[in-house]
C-alpha cells in the first residue's frame, strides 16, 4: 500500500486509543495515517488488563468493532473483596441501577480494532522509525518517519500523540509548555496468565497481610492472576509452583481450594505508578491515552481513560471537520483532564486500600494495615460507601 505524504490528521501509536481513534474518524470520512514503531504481532503480545466500562463497549459498538466482544465477553455484576479470610461482594448492578463491566482482554479488543483497520485498507505504517513531531505549535504541523530505510514526511492538519507512556509525542513538548504529576508505588504486581478455569466467576481483589492479590480471567478456560511483589524480586525467583502457593495463601480458604493451578504461559513483573500531564493539547497535538496518563491497574481504568479521550478527542474532530465548529478542540484538554483525575483518584485510592506499603509511608507498616482493615470492615458494612466504590468502579459519565 502506497502511504499518503498528506493526511488530515496523523495518529503516532497503533494500540488501543490510535486505533479506536481512528476508527471513530474512519465512520465520519476523516482522514487518517497510523505510524507504529512495532510490529502487528508486538503489539498484540502485550498481556493488559481487560475490564471494560459500558461507555467504552459504546464506543466499541460505535466504531462498529463489538461484535466478538458482544459474543465472547464476559459480563460481570459485581466483584469480590477479600480480607480478613472472608470475601464480601459488591453488587455493582444493584448499587449503581443497572450497570455492569465486561471483561474482554485489552488484547482481543487491540485485535479487533486492527482487523477493522485493514478491512478498511487505512493506511497503517508498523515498524515506523525515528518518528519525530514538527510544526505543531502553527498551522500546518508535519511528522517525519523512516520505513524500510526510507525517509519520509508526513503533512496533516492535526496530529494524535496516542504513542503511550515512552512515546514520542509527549517528549516532543517544550518542557516549559508542559507539567508532569508522578508517583510511583513502592512495589510491583507480578502477573501470570494460565490456560485453567478461574477460580470464581467475578473478580477477587484481596488485602492480606503479605500484600495483595487479584485473580482475574480472560475466559472461561484462561486465567489471569496476580500477587504484589517486591519490584527487587527477580522474576526467576518466582517459580509456578512458588506463585500458586503464595496466591493461595492470600486468598480465603475456599478460594485458596476451589484455585485450579496449571503451567504458566505468560509471567511479568510491572511497576505501578500514577501519572498526568496537564495540559493534553499543545496546538495541533493532541496526547490520548497512556502518552498523558497512567493509572495503578488496580482499578482497571488505563484503558477505560483512553476510551474517554478518545471520545472527546474523535467528537471534537469531527465537529470541526464535518460542522466546522472549533469548541470541542477548544475544550479537548480540560474535559479529558476532568475525567482523568477522578479516576486516578479512584485507582490511587483503591491501591493505597489493597496494598502492603512499608513503614516509611503514611499508609504503611501495622498501624497502616489496621488503618486498611478498618476502612475495609466499613466498607462492606455501609451501603453508601459501597455505592462510591461501585459508581468509580463502573466508570464515570463522560
Ligand atoms: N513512534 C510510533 N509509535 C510509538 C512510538 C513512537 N515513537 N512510541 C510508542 N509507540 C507505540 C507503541 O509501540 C504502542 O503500540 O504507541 C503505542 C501505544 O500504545 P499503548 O502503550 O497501549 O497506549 P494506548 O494506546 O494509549 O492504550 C492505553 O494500554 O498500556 C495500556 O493500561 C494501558 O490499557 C491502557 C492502554
Ligand atoms: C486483568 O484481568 O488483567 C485485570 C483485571 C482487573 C484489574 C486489573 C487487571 O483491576
Amino acid at each position: 500500500m502506497k502511504i499518503p505524504d498528506r493526511t488530515q490528521v496523523a495518529i503516532i501509536g497503533a494500540g488501543p486509543s490510535g486505533l479506536l481513534l481512528s476508527a471513530l474518524l474512519a465512520r465520519e470520512g476523516i482522514e487518517t495515517v497510523i505510524l507504529e514503531q512495532r510490529s502487528p504481532d508486538y503489539v498484540l503480545s502485550r498481556i493488559r488488563a481487560g475490564v471494560l466500562e459500558q461507555t467504552t463497549v459504546q464506543l466499541l459498538e460505535r466504531a462498529g468493532v463489538a461484535e466478538r466482544l458482544h459474543r465472547e465477553g464476559l459480563p460481570h455484576d459485581g466483584f469480590d473483596l477479600c480480607f480478613g479470610g472472608a470475601r464480601h461482594r459488591i453488587d455493582l448492578k444493584r448499587l449503581t441501577g443497572g450497570k455492569h463491566v465486561v471483561v474482554y482482554g485489552q488484547t482481543e479488543v487491540t485485535r479487533d480494532l486492527m482487523a477493522h483497520r485493514q478491512s478498511l485498507g487505512l493506511p497503517t505504517v508498523y515498524e515506523a522509525e525515528e518518528v519525530s513531531l514538527h510544526g505543531f505549535d502553527g498551522a500546518q504541523p508535519m511528522v517525519r518517519y523512516v520505513h524500510q530505510g526510507q525517509a519520509h514526511e508526513l503533512h496533516c492538519d492535526y496530529i494524535a500523540g496516542c504513542d503511550g507512556f515512552h512515546g514520542v509525542s509527549r517528549a516532543s513538548v517544550p518542557p516549559r509548555a508542559i507539567t508532569q504529576h508522578e508517583r510511583v508505588y513502592p512495589f510491583g504486581w507480578l502477573g501470570v496468565l494460565s490456560r485453567t478455569p478461574p477460580v470464581a466467576h467475578e473478580l477477587i481483589y484481596s488485602n492480606h497481610e503479605r500484600g495483595f492479590a487479584l485473580c482475574s480471567m480472560r475466559s472461561h478456560t484462561l486465567s489471569r492472576y496476580y500477587v504484589q511483589c517486591s519490584l527487587q524480586d527477580p522474576l526467576e525467583n518466582w517459580s509456578d509452583d512458588v506463585f500458586w502457593d503464595e496466591l493461595r495463601t492470600r486468598l480465603d480458604p475456599a478460594a485458596a481450594q476451589a484455585l485450579i493451578t496449571g503451567p504458566s504461559i505468560e509471567k511479568s513483573i510491572a511497576p505501578l505508578r500514577s501519572f498526568v500531564a496537564e495540559p493534553m493539547r499543545f496546538g495541533r497535538l493532541f496526547l490520548a491515552g497512556d502518552a498523558a496518563h497512567i493509572v495503578p491497574p488496580t482499578g482497571a481504568k488505563g484503558l477505560n481513560l483512553a476510551a474517554s479521550d478518545v471520545h472527546y478527542l474523535s467528537t471534537a474532530l469531527i465537529e470541526h471537520y464535518v460542522e466546522d465548529r472549533g469548541a470541542g478542540l477548544e475544550h479537548y484538554s480540560a474535559r479529558c483532564l476532568a475525567r482523568v483525575w477522578k479516576a486516578s483518584r479512584f485507582s490511587w485510592w483503591f491501591t493505597s486500600l489493597m496494598h502492603r506499603f512499608p513503614q516509611t509511608e503514611l499508609s504503611g507498616g501495622p498501624m497502616g494495615y489496621r488503618m486498611q482493615q478498618a476502612e475495609l470492615d466499613y466498607l462492606v458494612q455501609s451501603e453508601a460507601a459501597q455505592t462510591v466504590m461501585a459508581e468509580n468502579y463502573v466508570g464515570l459519565p463522560f
